[in-house]
């Protein structure tokens, strides 16, 4: 059997980005290989459960967020190239004390409600370029998700993999038995049209008119004005609902809502909403806030908050018209 191309190998042919950048991209990829060991271990680490605190986010933190968040911090500040990283698990950014290169944002364990229940988590990374000659403060990092100059995914499901994206495309790499990731997804693309749409149903109550009429039309399939049978799947991991969608197609809608209507949703921009939307967008998708690009949005806070509607680029495009009105 032929190997299959390492990642280190994958880096080195990319002529398009820095050593400095490849360099940042393998010590994430490293530490999501040492996380999904730590994942994959549960109970018998002694990893499972919460932490007894609540984060920044005003969650209940997990044991494996407060662990995964102290990994990647940890080799991020080893990582000569990074100037700063945010973490959704942190209230304020952190300083390395070097200046130029690399400002990583993250949220080290996505999908924490499924930890305890052994269903897919992941990690998220997003990669912006740090301001020269001075030491990043809190505003450097509000820059919009088309500055990333990288951004993927880690996904601890039956198969540990890594999607990732440099300077165009999205590749895919399964981790190996010994502990090496291995191209195995050459160029993701997501399908234009789907027949799958995910989003949690039980706050059907709480959304706003356009995204009720879009699921109802769902919904009521053949019968209905779409003329066509759906199904649906929500994972309530978003690594592996917007997998799902990169391997296969489909739509994904984290919508506002009325629970909280001062939050514009409840992903955050920075360590979910930017990253996922670029990849996407790589793969031939779409991702909007129903109002435009999430990608082309102005931060204004480090741990803002985002409606996220995203996927098929037909679909997408339905979502958006309904919302327009
Ligand atoms: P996190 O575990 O990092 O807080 O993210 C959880 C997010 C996302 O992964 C998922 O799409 C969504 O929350 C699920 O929300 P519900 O529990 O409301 O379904
Ligand atoms: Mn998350
Ligand atoms: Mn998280």
């Amino acid at each position: 059997m032929t190997k299959l191309t390492t990642l280190a190998d994958h880096l080195a042919a990319d002529d398009t980005a820095s050593s400095a950048l490849k360099g940042v991209v393998s010590t994430i990829a490293d530490t999501c290989a040492r996380i999904s060991k730590v994942v994959a271990s549960g109970a018998i680490s002694g990893s499972l459960g919460a932490a007894g605190h609540v984060n920044v986010q005003d969650e209940e933190q997990k044991k494996l967020d407060v662990i995964t968040n102290d990994m990647l911090s940890q080799a991020l500040k080893a990582d000569a190239a990074v100037a700063g990283l945010a973490s959704e698990e942190l209230e304020t950014i952190e300083a390395t004390g070097r200046t130029g290169g690399f400002l990583v944002t993250f949220d080290p364990l996505d999908g924490s409600s499924n930890i305890d229940v052994n269903v897919s988590v992941g990690t998220i990374f997003s990669v912006l370029p740090a301001p020269e000659g001075k030491s990043p403060a809190e505003a450097d990092f509000l820059q919009p998700g088309r500055n990333q100059v990288a951004a993927g995914y880690a996904i601890y499901g039956p198969q540990t993999m890594l999607v990732l994206t440099l300077s165009k495309g999205v590749v895919g790499f399964t981790l190996d038995a010994d502990g090496q990731w291995r191209l195995t997804h050459a160029d993701i693309a997501i399908p234009a049209d789907t027949a799958e749409f995910a989003i949690n149903m039980s706050n059907q109550r709480h959304w706003a008119e356009p995204i009720r009429r879009y699921v109802d039309g769902c919904l009521q399939g053949k019968d209905g004005p779409r003329g066509k049978n759906f199904n649906m799947r929500w994972v309530a991991s978003m690594v592996a609902d917007v997998h799902r969608i990169l391997m296969r197609g489909g739509i994904f809608m984290y919508p506002w809502d009325a629970r909280e209507p001062e939050k514009p949703g409840k992903l955050r921009l920075l360590y979910e909403g930017n990253p996922m939307s670029l990849i996407v967008e790589r793969a031939g998708g779409v991702s909007t806030d129903a109002k435009g690009a999430i990608l082309d949005i102005q931060p204004t806070k480090l741990h803002q908050r985002v409606p996220v509607v995203l996927g098929s680029a037909n679909e997408v495009a339905l979502v958006a018209d309904l919302s327009r009105g």
